[in-house]
């Protein structure tokens, strides 16, 4: 099997899927899958001839994937279908300027999906396009790290809803310009779910579909170069059962990692994505990509069968869900974050780097750091965007290049101890309330838990807080792709420590910054004069003005340099103008001076105000303001067009 020719691949492909009766033939539909078939065959099969092709079953395993895709496509509802088409015709779609998206915990947030329901008023009021909804699954009780731990892909939580609310829900979200983002969690599943417990009870089939060894010499071989990512959960990487035996378990003792070199393991988990496209969800939140590959000696993070995985499940929706799209969740060194990031593997990513170092330059007040990566490492590939957060319901890790952070001068280590020490207010000065999360004495790893409210000092009743709040989403608005807000946050939501008694909760930090709705900042959100008004009031009409500013759509940034450290600068060029953001991450009032302005013209117009800005006089920028300045060039040519 393993030398069959390219062609007879095809052959043996094709073959399975004519012997399938219950695909019948014929008619428009079938036709637009064989010429999917056309297009994307050829990359399904060279991704699994790489990751599989050693196998004696190999082509065996892909004729059976296509089969099902076949399959899944003839179930696809006509509704999706026809958004299929649509996307098609505009590809594009999510970079347009107007994209914004809310995540949220149904139960948290609305209690369960019959009340999220009811919140779609106050979503078109935001006028939300992307709406994240956590992790929704049958999970083990009371621990599931927020859902992460899946007990069965096709069953959502009870105690939330039932599939049907859910794929009602996609339609009336879709119906309201709100596309339905539900996370993909594929690096492992619960220590619950059927094919777990099958493996535990000893079936063959089924212990090939995690990583199980007898004893510890596998798992110590491994544990020389893998790192701990929940360390205060368990130490090292594996975890003993009852009956000896030892299971991967990357994050928690109860989420058990898939072992994808088993190409069975690949074609159950593409059915369960095929399944939920097939419900409406519009974009899948790929959860731990770095994780899904392991091999031994290595770190087995980021591997480049990692990238093969991704592209593969990519290649399966090209063919079955055309319109779904990835988001990829890789919180790691930024040159690897990057590599996740394309049209063929994921098309939409979060910003972890943005996200670290906005909270970074509003401690030390310094800006280069941040300016550096938005010149360095912003602008992506055509067909891609990122997806710019605040904070995220996990902590927040400093996941900076050392080597970038070299080049001013900052040591790695020591600068992250100095944020973590910063952000739990164990640094003199610090307005920050936040918690430390897995932090590890022996490493000196630790991130952080807090809400953007709570760490911007609202909580501990800085004047300067609300400011701050705005500062930060003013960058995640402006940089370029799609904002997504941590739904209460608009309204300035502060940590709640009642987590602290919540059955399985009390050992997880990041419960801290997942407070209920806050209802009654809620009801004050139209009085500017209480903080969550005016949090509210600044980011609705950030939001107005991007809507309207077809310059902050896209990706693309070019550096400006304010030559004033604590005022941070970029540009977003457009066709006849440009928008030049500045903003001041310092608690006091910061020039930027009319040489730095000469590239353009003296009469620029703050987009945020409406005000006109003379700069030729310089700039004096308030603390923690911001500007989004529409500014020609100066010279000549911008002279005759004015
Ligand atoms: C992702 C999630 C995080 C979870 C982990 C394990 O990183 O964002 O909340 O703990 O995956 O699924
Ligand atoms: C993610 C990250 C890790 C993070 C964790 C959840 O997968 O890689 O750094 O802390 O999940 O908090």
């Amino acid at each position: 099997m393993e030398d069959m020719t390219g062609g007879q691949v095809r052959e043996r492909v094709l073959a399975a899927l004519e012997a399938d009766v219950e695909l019948g033939r014929g008619g428009t539909e079938w036709d637009a899958f064989g010429e999917r078939v056309d297009r994307h065959l050829p990359e399904l099969e060279r991704l699994f001839a790489a990751l599989y092709g050693s196998r004696e079953d190999w082509v065996e395993h892909l004729a059976a994937l296509v089969v099902e895709c076949a399959r899944s496509w003839q179930e696809r509802p006509a509704e999706l279908k026809e958004l299929d088409a649509r996307r098609e015709a505009e590809p594009d779609w999510f970079q347009a300027g107007r994209t914004l998206g809310g995540v949220c915990y149904v139960d948290r947030y609305a209690e369960n999906l019959a009340g999220l329901r009811d919140r779609i008023p106050y979503f078109r009021e935001l006028v939300l396009t992307y709406l994240h909804l956590m992790p929704l699954f049958l999970a083990p009780e009371p621990n599931s790290d927020g859902g992460y731990a899946v007990s069965s892909y096709r069953d959502v939580n009870p105690k939330l809803g039932t599939m049907d609310e859910l794929r009602e829900l996609a339609a009336e979200l879709r119906a309201n310009g709100i596309s339905l983002v539900v996370d993909f969690i594929f690096n492992h599943t619960s220590n619950e779910h059927e094919w777990a417990r099958k493996a535990a009870s000893g079936e063959p089939a089924f212990e090939d579909y995690y990583w199980i060894f007898p004893d510890r010499t596998m798992p110590d071989a491994y544990e020389q170069t893998v790192r701990e990512i929940f360390p205060d959960d368990h130490p090292g990487t594996f975890v003993q059962q009852p009956d000896g035996r030892w299971v991967w378990c990357t994050f928690h003792t109860f989420q058990w990692d898939l072992n994808y070199s088993n190409p069975a393991v690949f074609r159950a988990m593409a059915g369960e994505m095929l399944f939920l496209a097939n419900q409406g969800i519009e974009i899948l939140r790929m959860d731990a990509v770095a994780f899904i590959w392991k091999q031994l000696g290595t770190a087995c993070e980021s591997l480049p069968e990692a990238h093969d995985l991704l592209r593969g499940f990519n290649a399966v929706c090209r063919l079955a869900a055309p319109s779904l799209l990835f988001k990829s969740e890789a919180i790691v060194h930024p040159d690897e974050v990057v590599q996740y990031i394309d049209p063929a593997e994921c098309q939409i990513s979060y910003n972890p780097l943005e996200m670290a170092l906005g909270w970074e330059a509003l401690a030390t007040r310094d800006t280069r750091l941040l300016s550096q990566a938005l010149e360095r490492r912003h602008n992506l590939p055509d067909g891609t965007s990122w997806v710019n957060y605040v904070r995220s319901h996990d902590d927040i890790g400093w996941t900076f290049a050392d080597e970038d952070a070299a080049e001013f001068g900052i040591n790695g280590f020591d600068h992250r101890r100095f944020l973590n020490a910063f952000y739990v207010n164990r640094f003199p000065g610090s307005f920050a309330r936040g918690v430390a999360f897995q932090d590890n004495p022996r490493t000196g790893d630790c991130r952080i838990s807090g809400t953007t409210a709570s760490l911007c000092g609202l909580e501990g009743g800085s004047p300067e807080a609300v400011r701050r709040v705005l500062l930060l989403h003013s960058i995640a608005m402006s940089t370029g792709g799609i904002p997504l807000i941590y739904l209460g946050d608009e309204v300035g939501q502060l940590n709640d420590y009642g987590y602290a008694q919540e059955p399985g909760h009390e050992a997880d930090s990041r419960w801290v910054h997942r407070p209920h709705c806050p209802a009654e900042r809620y009801e004050h959100r139209g009085d500017p004069g209480t903080p969550e008004g005016a949090i509210f009031a600044g980011l609705a009409n950030m939001l107005a003005v991007r809507a309207q500013t077809p310059e902050l759509a896209g990706n693309r940034l070019i550096g400006f340099h304010t030559n004033n450290r604590h005022v941070l600068g970029y540009q977003r060029a457009g066709e006849d103008r440009t928008v030049v953001v500045l903003a001041n991450f310092a608690d006091d009032a910061q020039p930027v001076t009319a040489a730095t302005l000469s590239g353009f013209a003296g009469d620029a117009v703050d987009l945020l105000t409406g005000r006109a800005v003379a700069l030729g006089d310089g700039l004096a920028l308030a603390p923690h303001e911001f500007v989004w300045l529409a500014a020609r060039p100066a010279g000549p040519d911008a002279a005759a067009a004015s």
